[in-house]
């Protein structure tokens, strides 16, 4: 599974790509709005900071225009995936992105049927939001497992990217259902590598180790 990391906070984005377990990022208005930064200046810094797919999205609600801001987002690095919405206009503005070569991200999806008119013109990715439909008492990982059912049906090679992800827990199922990435927020992504169990063993045996009165530098 590929983890993307969904921030437009720079300083997050740079310390994660240090690891090596950062594959891509995801950006949202939302987001942009909370860094507080311009839009094209932060995107373009945050495709010179990571290799993998950075998600821009236009805010246009027609496909002629949405196609003048994606064609313009798409300049700014070779690694943008224009993210459209999904609607009418927003999978006609894919259609043609596409055809031109650029990646594109479908989002806000909360639908199987949604997900497959996404597929159908040839979506990078499509994003279903996981935790807004739990937030509404639905069930988003029964929607990832509904999408990947009808992608393998018909191979499908849009990838799906499981967005909206509040918990470790979302982490784990979209990996099981089998998501293709899991966009997560910079706090759930570090609380992946975090156990209680592993701090109890870590301090015993450093406490056993000071016994012992030895270093190895
Ligand atoms: O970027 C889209 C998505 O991940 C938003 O998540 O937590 O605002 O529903 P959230």
């Amino acid at each position: 599974m590929k983890f993307f990391v969904d921030t437009a906070d720079i300083a997050d984005i740079k310390d994660l790509a240090s690891t090596g377990l950062l594959d891509g990022v995801t950006t949202n208005p939302s987001l942009i709005a909370k860094s507080g930064r311009d839009f094209l200046e932060v995107v373009a810094e945050i495709c010179a900071a990571v290799a993998g797919p950075v998600s821009a999205e236009v805010t246009a609600l027609d496909a002629e225009t949405m196609l003048k801001e994606g064609r313009k987002l798409a300049k700014i690095a070779k690694n943008i995936a224009v993210k459209v919405p999904l609607t009418w206009d927003g999978l006609k503005a894919c259609k043609v992105l596409t055809g031109e070569g650029t990646m594109v991200n479908v989002t806000l999806c909360f639908s199987a049927n949604q997900a497959l008119l996404a597929a159908k013109v040839g979506a990078t990715f499509i994003s279903p939001f996981i935790g807004r439909l739990d937030d509404i008492n639905l069930d988003g990982m029964e929607l990832i497992h509904e999408i990947r059912t009808i992608y393998d049906n018909y191979e499908f090679s849009t990838e799906i990217l499981a967005a909206s992800i509040r918990t470790a827990n979302h982490v784990k199922e979209a990996a099981m259902v089998g998501a293709d990435v899991a966009t997560v927020p910079p706090a759930v992504l570090r609380g992946l590598a975090s156990h209680p169990l592993t701090d109890k063993g870590l301090e015993q045996f450093l406490a056993d180790w000071k016994k012992t009165g030895q270093k190895i530098l």
